[in-house]
């Protein structure tokens, strides 16, 4: 490992996942909307910031080949992908990894807002894929978020991260049973205008641990950059590169997928 990767290294991820598996599927499926894990069919796929590996198992079930990227959980990965025999894991910096290859798709889901640099690590997503090939990612948006970068981001940055990570498990639990009252009374009626409309009314669809994962994920995360559409927008300003598609996911994300021009 290089002296910059060790650096970007943070361990509070392999905490993480060590000890949550995700098995969703549709929230993956919807986070990389419109592209379709049937569209990776034979393709070669690299995933930067794999975490536990969950997404690289629905993704190895259709692509050809999986090279699966992670700084802090590769460990976790290649454990948990041992059976697949199209997977690769490497431990990398994603904003630096450079491979001998270029590859039919790069998927980043959940991870450039917590890298140093989004931009600069999105650039170097663009550089690992082939022409005509896509850039698939999901990421935190600015809009729409107030309520986390106050609420979230001071306590993060002034105690939170200071918490032995199992006070932090109890504490987004005790947040994750507060939300369902809500989730199951203001936010059933047709107001639209409430904060996180969608993304309370996506409660009532996952499990209380997948929902607990998503508060812990948010409590845990060493560092946050919540990205305006304008800068997600700018990702595509590559004479290389279209912007194929950007879209809002319930109101907290962005969806963004970069085509690179054929050659
Ligand atoms: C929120 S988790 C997302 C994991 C997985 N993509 C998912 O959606 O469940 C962020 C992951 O990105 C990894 N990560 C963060 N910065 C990284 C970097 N610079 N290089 C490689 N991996 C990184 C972390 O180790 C962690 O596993």
């Amino acid at each position: 490992m290089t002296e910059a990767a060790a650096q970007a290294r943070q361990d509070e991820w392999h905490y993480q996942w060590a000890n949550y598996r995700d098995k969703t599927e549709f929230l993956f499926r919807e986070w990389i909307a419109p592209n379709t894990l049937e569209s990776m069919k034979g393709e070669s796929v690299l995933e930067a910031g794999c975490g536990g590996g969950h997404h690289t198992r629905l993704i190895a079930q259709y692509a050809a080949r999986v090279t699966a990227v992670d700084l802090n959980t590769d460990d976790l990965a290649r454990e948990a992908l041992a059976e697949f025999k199209n997977v690769e894991i490497r431990n990398a910096d994603i904003a630096t990894m450079n491979f001998d290859e270029l590859f039919d798709t790069v998927i980043c889901v959940g991870v450039v807002q917590h890298t140093d640099d989004p931009d600069a690590t999105v650039a170097n997503l663009r550089r690992c894929v082939k022409p005509g090939g896509r850039v698939i990612i999901w990421c935190y948006s600015h809009e729409g978020n107030a309520l986390a970068r106050w609420l979230i981001e001071f306590p993060r940055k002034l105690f939170l991260r200071f918490l032995p990570r199992p006070l932090i498990a109890l504490l987004s639990w005790w947040i994750t049973l507060w939300v369902y009252p809500l989730a199951y009374t203001w936010y059933l009626l047709p107001l639209k205008f409430l904060p996180y409309y969608e993304y309370i009314g996506n409660w009532r669809r996952l499990s209380a641990r997948r929902n607990m994962l998503n508060v812990f994920d948010k409590l845990n995360a060493p560092q946050t950059q919540f990205i305006r559409r304008a800068r997600a927008e700018a990702w595509a300003r590559d004479p290389d590169f279209t912007l194929e598609h950007l879209s809002a996911y319930v109101g907290v994300s962005w969806r963004v997928t970069l085509r690179r021009k054929k050659a």
